[in-house]
């Protein structure tokens, strides 16, 4: 049977600042789909992840679908009802267009969907992210599909011995998908070259070599490109299919023991490591640190079993202990360096205002 996953996202409104929806919004969102969505979806997984509210779908609908699209976009303004009822922060924050226009890239929620003939048992990972922008899940992609140190099962699996194509979008480009399209492990090098670069270059999805299957599904927008300015970080949702002719999940998890810094703390504008939290975590120190969850599904016949929550384990405290630590010790040195992010990735308008000015009362010493 072919299913589509999608999982649509976005942010209309918190509680106490950016730390979390209200359940009576997540339940009106929850309660539209339901009522809406009948002989459209076949399944439907609500969370939020810090002030983001994400739907997972699975249907039959195909990518890109309009009726799927329009659930999840009426289904967050109706939310977004109930957010201003309730006098939420931001509410309606990441709906950025005033009218539906067919899909909801480019309109503010975030998209990351896959369509696939499911395997007899088809094990997958749903992320979501807070505080941070697609570019924060390269290091671990690249990590767990093309480096055997990560990822045994590139040496050891048959099923997976001819590597990954990864696609890898330039989202600085706005008039359309600039992509390309790189082969590991031979291109490795190119796709490191590029993959460093988290705020211009993101893996969009990645295909096995042995089979051309989809294994992985990001969502790429920038909401920066988007508005022309800031209206909160991209907090960037992903799909993994796993095992078999995939990595194991280990293999997709292991690389999130790293911590690795990202952009989006603070005000997007600061670095900060990224911690992988239970599901359903609110958001706290420095409006961060930025994180990350991780549901764990297996989805028979477009049914999805109830998730499994993949960094709730004792082993994960201990990195959460660590990743804190880095948080701190980055934090330490305020706004200097390294701890904030160029330039040209402040998400506030006010600092280009303040160089305009700064940059009159220069003098040049004769
Ligand atoms: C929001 C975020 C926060 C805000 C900060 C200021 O996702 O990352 O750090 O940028 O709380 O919020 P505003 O500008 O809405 O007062
Ligand atoms: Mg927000
Ligand atoms: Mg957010």
């Amino acid at each position: 049977m072919k299913i589509t996953l999608s999982v649509i996202k976005a942010d209309i409104g918190s509680i106490g600042g950016h730390i979390k929806p209200t359940q009576q919004l997540l339940e009106r969102v929850r309660e539209f789909v339901e009522n809406n969505g009948k002989g459209l979806i076949d399944d439907l997984y609500v969370s939020h992840t810090g002030d983001d509210i994400a739907l997972l779908f699975s249907h039959q609908k195909g990518t890109g679908n309009e009726d799927i699209h329009k659930l999840a976009w009426d289904a967050f303004v109706a939310g977004t009802e109930v957010a201003k009822e309730q006098g939420l922060y931001g509410a309606g924050q990441d709906l950025l267009k005033d009218a539906f226009a067919g899909n909801v890239k480019g309109m503010g929620p975030a998209v990351a969907e896959m369509e696939f003939e499911e395997r007899p048992n088809e094990p997958f990972l749903f992320f979501a992210a807070d505080k941070t922008d697609p570019g924060a899940y390269n290091l671990p992609l690249f990590l767990a599909f093309a480096d055997p140190m990560y990822c045994p099962g590139l040496m050891l699996s048959p099923a997976m011995d001819k590597g990954f194509k990864f696609t890898i979008m330039d989202v600085e480009y706005t008039e359309g998908d600039r992509i390309i399209e790189l082969n590991a492990p031979e291109d490795l090098y190119d796709i490191a070259a590029l993959l460093r670069d988290n705020e211009r270059f993101v893996v969009e999805s990645i295909h096995s070599r042995n089979t051309g299957e989809i294994a992985v599904a990001v969502s790429t927008s920038r909401l920066h490109n988007i508005a022309g300015r800031y209206t909160g970080k991209d907090d960037p949702v992903m799909l993994v299919r796993v095992q078999g002719g995939f990595p194991a999940t280990g293999e997709v998890l292991a690389p999130y023991s790293i911590g690795h810094y990202v952009a989006g703390f603070m005000r997007g504008s600061h670095t900060g490591p990224l911690m992988p939290v239970r599901i359903n975590s609110p958001v706290s120190y420095f409006d961060g640190p930025p994180l990350v969850c991780c549901h764990a599904f297996c989805v028979h016949k477009g049914k999805l079993t109830e998730p499994a929550d993949a960094f709730d384990h004792p082993f994960w405290d201990y990195v959460r202990e660590k990743v804190a630590r880095k948080a701190i010790e980055l934090r330490e040195q305020g706004f200097s360096g390294a701890a904030m992010l160029p330039y040209s990735e402040l998400e506030y308008g006010g600092i280009v205002e303040k160089m305009k000015r700064l940059d009159k009362q220069f003098k040049v010493r004769g």
